[in-house]
């Protein structure tokens, strides 16, 4: 969680430029296409681990990688008997196009969702169905956000590390990204000033600042309540757009909730939720709450890229809300995290080798582990996979591929005993690691080069494994 220099602007590159390295790729890929790919692509690289997942989805293996929410407390019959209804009921409409903006039923309903979470309605900051789009999970509203404010090399301000998901939107749209510092309390404001004044200095601005401030992945902290004030008027004075992600903020483990970024300024923020880890990813269903004029071009983005966001699912989804008991269930699942992170939590104190420590979660799927200096956590993990365990190496969570101390540890889809089976693990490759340091000193570690030297890896895109 320590301050990552600014990263160069990226290659916002000529045709010619582009050409070059397609015909570079080309050379490497096999691909008979690479020479007209748009330079954009560039920036779309495939995860370095997704290769590592297929071994490390076998069962043998105790995945700590992904950010899989756990569905096994979902009531599947009553779900199965809901959608046969629905079928029955509403298939012409079901199964039908429908508005760019989202089903309206649904819209409302989001309202409720929020209020549950706020404590009442107008502690949301404002809120009508009418500024509402339903987006196809809050990635494609990511997605959509970086293609409607970022040109190439614009400044999109991010925590540091940030989520691996909206890392790989900011670089297809060839964001430059600047990483502000967390700590226990989340974004730094001091840091987030000094970001913006030096932005000041170089004659620029950034387009927006993406933060995920409950239950933060992947460090699995949350931005403190006095801190919320000073960043909303940070950002309103240096005239920076908020882009406030908040999957994970109904499932603090004692119900605890935050006022959102948006409810103190509805106007300077896009508020994004998501139905993926309080009911179900698969569903693809997701929300952003925008300032109209921002909501405006959300739903013609969202015409341009898929039409309409499917009806079906989001009429499963409004089924669900109107016909289950889904805050027990959101009840439910904060007492199954919990009792995983506490397993987490306690095979990391009784097994991890000294020098190794890490965040302490209250909420979330995610905790953040820094290990000794030397430890390469991306070298490592091949090594951690052949004694059966994946984890997440920092390097994915960093825009400029730094952040090899440091690893993300998932407790949420593992039961608990294999999450401890899993740490018992990752410490007997932690302790190898460090006999090896030990024995040969840093150079024997595999250690990568620093940022911004050759062999740096650029970010990561995307993939449903580190999610
Ligand atoms: C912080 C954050 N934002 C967005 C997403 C994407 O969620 P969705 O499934 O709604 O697209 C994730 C998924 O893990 C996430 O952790």
């Amino acid at each position: 969680m320590t301050p990552t220099p600014p990263v160069p602007r990226p290659d916002a590159r000529s045709g010619a430029g582009a050409a070059a390295a397609g015909a570079a790729a080309a050379g490497s890929t096999g691909d008979p296409h690479s020479e007209r790919y748009a330079a954009r692509t560039a920036g779309m690289t495939a995860s370095e681990i997704r290769a590592l997942f297929a071994v490390a989805s076998r069962p043998e293996v105790v995945s700590l990688a992904g950010g899989m929410p756990n569905l096994a407390a979902l009531p599947l019959d009553s779900l199965a008997t809901e959608v046969g209804h629905l079928i029955a009921a509403e298939g012409q409409g079901a199964l039908q196009y429908g508005s760019a903006q989202g089903v309206p039923v649904l819209r409302e309903q989001i309202g409720d969702v929020m209020a549950f979470e706020a404590g009442s309605l107008s502690a949301t900051g404002g809120f009508a169905p009418d500024d509402v789009v339903v987006t196809v999970g809050s990635q494609s509203a990511l997605d959509m956000l970086t293609r409607l404010f970022v040109d190439p090399g614009d400044v999109v301000l991010a925590e540091s590390p940030s989520y691996v998901g909206a890392l790989g939107s900011f670089a297809a749209y060839q964001a430059e990204v600047r990483h502000v510092a967390m700590d226990d309390d989340g974004l730094v404001p001091a840091a987030l000033e000094e970001a913006l004044q030096r932005l000041v200095r170089e004659g620029r601005r950034a387009k927006f600042l993406y933060t995920v401030p409950n239950f933060h992945n992947p460090v699995g902290v949350s931005l403190a309540a006095d801190r919320r004030g000073e960043v909303v008027e940070l950002c309103r004075r240096y005239g920076v757009l908020i882009v406030e992600d908040n999957p994970y903020g109904l499932l603090g483990f004692d119900g605890q909730t935050y006022p959102s970024l948006r409810s103190l300024d509805p106007e300077n923020v896009v508020y994004l939720g998501s139905f993926s880890k309080i009911f179900a990813s698969g569903l693809r269903v997701g929300w952003a709450l925008a300032p109209h004029g921002i909501r405006d071009k959300l739903v013609l983005a969202a015409e341009s890229a898929t039409l309409c966001p499917p009806a079906f699912t989001q009429l499963v989804v409004s089924r669900y809300l109107a016909t289950h008991d889904w805050r027990s269930l959101v009840k439910s699942f904060r007492e199954m995290y919990r009792e995983r992170c506490e397993a987490m939590l306690g095979a990391l104190e009784t097994h991890l080798p000294d020098g190794c420590h890490w965040t302490r979660p209250r909420g979330g799927f995610f905790v953040w582990a820094t290990v000794p200096e030397g430890v390469d956590t991306r070298a490592m993990l091949p090594r951690a996979v052949s004694a059966r365990v994946a984890y997440a190496s920092g390097t994915g969570f960093h825009a400029d591929g730094s952040g090899a101390r440091h690893m993300r540890l998932s407790f949420c889809y593992p039961p608990p005993e294999r999450i401890v089976e899993g740490v018992r693990r990752l410490a007997g490759v932690l302790d190898g690691e460090l006999e090896v340091l030990r024995t040969f000193g840093l150079s024997g570690s595999g250690a990568r080069p620093a940022p911004g030297t050759s062999g740096t890896p650029g970010p990561q895109a995307p993939s449903v494994d580190t999610a």
